[in-house]
Formats: structure tokens, C-alpha cells, sequence
């Protein structure tokens, strides 16, 4: 594992290189979720891929870029599910973005996930990996990821993060989020899921949604590259990810780039989520 860990500091190096001096515009190609993807999506993509070709451990490699699954070592033991650069939309106006990995061993569901790690690429780079523990690392000036700090979620947290177009939001998805401000929890979304669930692991809790909408009933974030590495870090922080109904880390895709409703956050807020989605 720890060579699959080492790669991924290497790509984020190369990627944030590339995030502030290479090309930010589109490309000609469209991925697997219908995205026009930028050069810049395409060329984390390969970079990941390149890494990870050197580790002898990583069986299979698939992508929210690649349509799929791409052999890398026929005697590995991992395959690993990733995101190269999430929130890649937002590089135009400079905000931060991210790339997510899930470590999957025999198959691709929630229960295969055995380790997860993102990359915050931010005023600063700073990398989180929850395998028994949940850990944040921050880059430094000689280019190594130092240890700050173990990360723990409070029971309960202060932040609301609401995903999805309001119109398309089922009335009681509604009501819930408006009890949560009316609560006195404040907005915090960039659209951008690695910096809005890194804000929250990091000020102690809260929630972020993405649900199910009228035009995208499964969502819109994807189980092997988004939702399952990020509920596995929020459980090792002592908080929780949900569908509404079922914990993500029980969920079985049917295809790899399958998307679905999700909630990470808080043990309190959680709570609140599966009792208001318990009636509906
Ligand atoms: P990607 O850039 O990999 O396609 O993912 C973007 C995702 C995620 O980062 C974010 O939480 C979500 O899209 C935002 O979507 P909305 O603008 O619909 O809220
Ligand atoms: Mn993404
Ligand atoms: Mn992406």
C-alpha cells in the first residue's frame, strides 16, 4: 500500500504543475458521464496513469476519464478507481480542486474499498489517507508530503453544503435543508466536492449533500472515483455517508461509472438525514 500512496504523491506533484502552468482549456473528447473533458483532465489521467504503471501492486486502473477498466499488472493484488482532477471546471476562476483515489481489492463495491486517498490542490497541496486511521499531509517546500495531523469528525458539525439544482429537488429534501439553516448551520459549497468535504473533515463537521433530482435520479457523483473513497474516509473519521436510506460502503455498482444520491458528514447530521428520508 505504501508504494500505491508514494505514486500518488508523485502524480499530485506533476498534476499541480500542470494545473498552474498548462493549458486550461477544452479538448475535443467527451468522457463516459458525457463531460467535455478538459486537456487538463486528460493529462492528470495519464500522468496517474504512468505512476501507478511502476507499481507492480496495481492490478487494474479505471478512471472517471477512461470508459474502461485498463489492465496495468496481470499479478497485482489492487485495482484502484480514481478521479485525476475533480472540480476541473473550476479551474477557469482559480478556485481549488482535486484528484480522489479508491483502493479496491477483488472487486469494485463499496465493501472492496480498503483504503482511500484525495488531493486538495489549493493555495497549499495537502493529501489525506484513511486506511486504519484518517491522516493530513501538507507539501513542502523540498516537494515531500509532511504529517500534520490525524483528522476525527465532532459528533456534530456547523457547515451545510447543498448540492444539485433547487429546482430539482424532491419537497422533502427541501424542508430538510431549510431545518438545517433555520438551525443556525451556515452554507459553505464551492462545487467543488474535494475542498467542500475537506472544509468539512477539517472544521469538525457538518454536512454536504448531493441528492437524487427530478432530471438525475441516481445523482450526479460517481461510486468508484467519488462516493465510495470519500464515505470511506468520513467513516474512519468517526462520521458517516449514507444514500439516504443505506450506508454508501454497502452499495454494489452496476457499472463502473455508475452515480448515486449521497450525504457524508457528522454522526448527528447523518441521523437526521436517515430519520427525514425514512419517511419518504
Ligand atoms: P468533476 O469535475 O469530476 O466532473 O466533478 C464535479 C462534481 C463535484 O466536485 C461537485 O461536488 C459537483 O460536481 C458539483 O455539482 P453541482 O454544480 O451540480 O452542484
Ligand atoms: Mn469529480
Ligand atoms: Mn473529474
Amino acid at each position: 500500500m505504501q508504494e500505491i500512496i508514494q505514486a500518488i504523491s508523485v502524480a499530485a506533484v506533476r498534476i499541480k504543475k500542470a494545473i498552474e502552468f498548462s493549458d486550461t482549456g477544452y479538448s475535443e473528447h467527451t468522457n463516459k458521464t458525457g463531460d467535455t473533458q478538459l486537456k487538463l483532465d486528460i493529462a492528470s489521467d495519464l500522468i496517474i496513469e504512468e505512476e501507478f504503471s511502476k507499481v507492480p501492486s496495481v492490478k487494474t486502473v479505471i478512471s472517471e476519464e477512461k470508459d474502461e477498466a485498463k489492465l496495468l499488472h496481470e499479478e497485482g493484488r489492487y485495482i484502484v478507481g480514481y478521479d485525476p482532477l475533480d472540480g476541473s471546471s473550476l479551474i477557469d476562476v482559480n478556485l481549488a480542486v482535486g484528484s480522489i483515489f479508491g483502493i479496491y481489492e477483488n472487486g469494485m463495491s463499496g465493501s472492496d474499498l480498503i483504503c482511500a486517498v484525495y488531493v486538495v490542490y489549493g493555495p497549499r497541496v495537502e493529501m489525506v489517507v484513511a486506511w486504519s486511521k484518517v491522516t493530513l499531509y501538507r507539501l513542502n517546500e523540498s516537494g515531500k508530503f509532511i504529517k500534520i495531523k490525524e483528522i476525527k469528525l465532532n459528533e456534530k458539525g456547523k457547515l451545510n453544503a447543498t448540492g444539485a439544482t433547487q429546482k430539482g429537488w424532491a419537497a422533502y429534501h427541501k424542508k430538510l435543508i431549510d431545518e438545517i439553516f433555520a438551525d443556525g448551520y451556515r452554507l459553505r459549497y464551492s462545487g467543488g466536492m474535494v475542498p467542500d468535504l475537506h472544509q468539512i473533515l477539517l472544521k469538525g463537521g457538518g454536512l454536504f449533500s448531493y441528492p437524487s433530482t427530478t432530471d438525475a435520479l441516481k445523482g450526479k457523483l460517481r461510486m468508484v472515483f467519488e462516493v465510495f473513497p470519500f464515505a470511506f474516509v468520513f467513516e474512519k473519521a468517526g462520521g458517516g455517508a449514507i444514500d439516504g436510506k443505506r450506508r454508501i460502503l454497502e452499495l454494489k455498482p452496476s457499472h463502473l461509472h455508475d452515480t448515486t444520491p449521497c450525504f457524508f458528514g457528522s454522526n448527528e447530521e447523518i441521523k437526521r438525514v436517515l430519520n427525514e428520508y425514512a419517511k419518504h
